[in-house]
């Protein structure tokens, strides 16, 4: 049996700025949704500051909660850490999209403050700094092939071209936090949760059971490996702007709160289930990096380390670890 260590995080873009930035953030997003209203919650929480108080509160929530995720994970020591999560149309485009696509390259950058509002983080790092990754060598190209032995049609790519930043958001974005230092090594899995979302004629996204089903075939290969591993599923829940249940305005927590509590209960195995018109109303599109995670560690409880519920966070955030 494979030894593995699971975490769970946002990569939300806001989470790399000083929460001053956050209002300016919340502005561009709402201001692209038609005929939003600002749900009850969000105005209490924006009070006479704009959410300034509130949004210093929970970038500190934030901060805090990867602190924990970090230091378990380079106390665990993994050999090195696969990081699941959706380029959102950064290097895959229409034009060459896969469902899922794991890199086989030497080693990967990564620029995350390259994009706009990305000038002003909280390391005070210049705009244009490239982070360089190790990658596992062999074990990407065995993981390849194994997985398309055993029935999934995976894709793999030794180098990132669809623009100039490297790494996309989502695997980036959480590496800040985790390993900054680039210390372990990284082995990026991309999925396409966006789907139909990132614009007209995107394929729509996999759905919750093949995802599940693809985490337990993750699980089998591990499970003949030697290696210590580290997963990580980068991703909000709920997203505001995804969830068409509330016309885009207010993310579904509802839905998310049911989901928390199989996690913490260890019943995970019951998000492949999730129904594709239930992912698109709920806003939950990027979960499904948490479900192929979910389907690595199997029904074991997580613990929670932290949960962000306010609406002006514009996403539901879950920091969790399975160990
Ligand atoms: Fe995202």
């Amino acid at each position: 049996m494979a030894e593995i260590l699971g975490l769970g995080c946002s990569h939300a873009p806001m989470i790399l700025n000083p929460a001053e930035q956050w209002p300016e953030i919340r502005r561009r997003i709402y201001g692209g949704v038609p005929n939003y209203q600002a749900p009850v919650k969000m105005v209490e929480e924006l009070g006479d500051d704009n959410g300034l108080s509130h949004d210093r509160v929970n970038q500190q929530k934030i901060v805090d909660a990867f602190a924990v995720l970090k230091e378990k994970l380079h106390a665990w020591n993994p050999d090195l850490v696969i990081v699941v999560g959706d380029d959102q149309a950064e290097n895959f485009k229409r034009d060459n999209l896969p469902t899922f696509c794991l890199y086989t390259g030497d080693e990967v950058d990564g620029y995350p403050f390259h994009r706009p509002g990305g000038k002003i983080n909280i390391w005070d790092q210049p705009q244009d700094k490239k982070y360089t990754f190790k990658t596992p060598g062999t074990f990407a190209t065995d993981m390849v092939n194994f997985l398309i032995l055993e029935g999934f049609d995976m894709s793999s790519a030794t180098e990132l071209k669809g623009w100039d930043w490297g790494l996309p958001h989502a695997h980036i974005n959480p590496l800040m936090f985790l390993n900054q230092e680039c210390q372990l090594p990284v082995l990026p899995l991309f999925v396409n949760c966006y789907g139909e979302e990132a614009g007209p004629g995107y394929p729509p996204r996999p759905t919750a059971n093949r995802c599940y089903e693809l985490g337990q075939a993750i699980r089998k290969f591990l499970d003949g490996r030697a290696e210590r591993v580290a997963i990580v599923a980068s991703s909000s829940w709920s997203h505001s702007f995804l969830t068409h249940r509330y016309n885009c305005s207010e993310f579904d927590e509802e839905f998310d709160r049911r989901t928390l509590g199989w996690l913490k209960e260890g019943k995970g195995s019951n998000v492949a289930q999730f129904t594709p018109e239930e992912i698109r109303l709920s806003g939950d599109h990027e979960f499904l990096n948490w479900i192929i995670t979910l389907g690595v560690v199997g029904d074991k409880p997580a613990e929670i380390v932290e949960t962000l519920d306010e609406q002006s966070q514009v996403s539901f955030k879950v920091f969790a670890i399975w160990e």
